[in-house]
């Protein structure tokens, strides 16, 4: 029983601790480096709801942002970053939604900036 209650001091301490880098790397900056498509922008696009109205389904506006190809259709012509940049002559996305964090935009330009590659 002691032990056990070690252990979950032990484990809670350890979180706290990831807890406190998170928060670290979230003040001090935003890591770009090594954005992977499968990883990092699936993941952005999925939290802020852009893969629930433009899918296989429902591409909302044309617009489809399931599966590398279709992200790399939108990557292509502009809009992407346009509508998430909120430029003019564009539609603001997220729609009807605050625009997106800086750094996830800064995630997704890193990783266009790198080829938009299928990684
Ligand atoms: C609630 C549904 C909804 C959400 C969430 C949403 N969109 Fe859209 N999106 C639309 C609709 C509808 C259009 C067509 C234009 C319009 O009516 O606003 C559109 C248009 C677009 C366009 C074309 C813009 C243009 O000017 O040609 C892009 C690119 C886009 N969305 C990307 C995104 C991204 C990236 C996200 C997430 C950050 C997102 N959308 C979130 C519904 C949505």
């Amino acid at each position: 029983m002691k032990k056990l209650l070690i252990l979950s001091l032990a484990l809670s301490l350890f979180s706290a601790c990831v807890y406190e880098n998170e928060e670290e790397a979230y003040r001090t900056g935003c890591n770009t480096d090594n954005i992977r498509y499968s990883d990092n922008v699936v993941r952005i696009l999925a939290d802020y709801g852009c893969a629930g109205c433009h899918n296989d389904m429902f591409a909302s506006g044309g617009v489809n942002l399931e599966g590398h190809a279709n992200v790399k259709t939108v990557v292509d012509n502009g809009r992407l970053m346009g509508s998430i940049r909120h430029e003019q002559g564009f539609f603001q996305m997220p729609r009807n939604q605050v625009k997106m964090r800086d750094c996830d935009i800064d995630k997704l330009q890193a990783w266009i900036d790198e080829g938009a590659l299928n990684n």
